[in-house]
């Protein structure tokens, strides 16, 4: 039985990179997923034309039905995964026209709903000794939460995902009132859901942690500040250094004690409650 990998948002981007980099690194048959079947396509064969062996298949993060094909696709032609990453995401960006409420929704539909479908639907299928990789950023780390409530709600080792899913509902909420700045939440639609990803993040390893299926590591990584079309290419790292600690995390040793962590582009760990947000970044 091969092993296999599994990437979101994988046609463009750190998405592309960290298939790239896997199809180097791993045993096993990578997939290539991404919304469009055409820029997937064209992505896996911009692969082939450079000696890499991957494959692809159509999935849209906030689609129930195409989640759906790909979970089954997965059972009946392989059984399991071995590496998940959860990379696919949105960024308004900073010129947007759409009101704040419209960029609340969209983007905690997209980058918390999103990877919270794909986690359900996938974790199921997670082999022991799995590894699964949550793309959060530097804008997922607990200080972006300016709320001191708030922050201890987020924070709370006993927080559930029924919880946390509550959170970033009345974030949208409070966004369609322009309340959410005095409920103690950021200005900025993409860093509620990153928080929201990395908190998700801490919950999952808990859950996993007493699940009998053995040694399951979820982490979530900020890539750093790299050159693809969500930073408009202002980043100065490479789609291929921003893939470094993603890959880092997905090959994660057998027995790893780097579980339900907050990483650093570098690859060291941050703790999310109580340190600091690292420089640069
Ligand atoms: N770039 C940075 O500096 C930076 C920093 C911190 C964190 N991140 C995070 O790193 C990850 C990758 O970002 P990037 O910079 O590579 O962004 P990007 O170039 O904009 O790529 C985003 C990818 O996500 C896909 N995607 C969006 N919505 C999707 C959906 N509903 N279903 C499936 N795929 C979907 C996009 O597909 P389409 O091509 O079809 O739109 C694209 O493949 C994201 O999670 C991002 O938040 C990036």
């Amino acid at each position: 039985m091969s092993r296999i990998a599994v990437v979101t948002g994988g046609n463009k981007g750190i998405g592309f990179a960290i298939v790239k980099g896997l199809s180097k690194q791993f045993d096993g048959i990578v997939y290539l997923t991404a919304r469009n079947t055409e820029l997937g396509n064209a992505a896996v064969e911009e692969l082939k034309n450079t000696g890499h062996h991957v494959k692809f298949h159509q999935l849209d993060v906030t689609d129930d039905t195409s989640v759906e094909i790909f979970k089954k696709y997965i059972i009946d032609t392989h059984g399991g995964i071995d590496i998940l990453v959860n990379n696919a995401a949105i960024a308004f960006k900073t010129t947007a026209t759409e009101p704040f409420e419209v960029q609340a929704a969209e983007t905690i539909r997209v980058n918390y709903f999103g990877l919270l479908r794909v986690s359900k639907a996938l974790f199921p299928l997670l082999k022991p000794h799995a590894r699964v990789v949550q793309i959060s950023s530097s804008a997922g780390h607990l200080v972006q939460i300016p709320g001191t409530d708030l922050k201890a709600q987020f924070s709370d080792p006993g927080l559930t995902e029924a919880q946390l899913t509550q959170l970033m509902n009345q974030f949208v909420e409070a966004a369609k009132t322009g309340s959410h700045k005095a409920a103690g939440w950021p200005n900025s639609a993409y860093m509620a859901s990153k928080v929201g990803v990395s908190a998700l993040t801490r919950i999952q390893q808990r859950e996993l942690d007493a699940d009998p299926r053995e040694d399951i590591a979820v982490n979530s990584v900020h890539p750093g500040y790299v050159d693809t079309d969500m930073t408009s290419h202002k980043g100065p790292l490479t789609p291929d250094r921003g893939a470094e600690a993603p890959i880092y995390l997905a090959l994660l040793p057998k027995d790893t004690q780097i579980k339900g962590k907050y990483v650093w582009h570098d690859k060291t760990l941050v703790d999310w409650v109580k340190d600091e947000l690292p420089a640069p970044y």
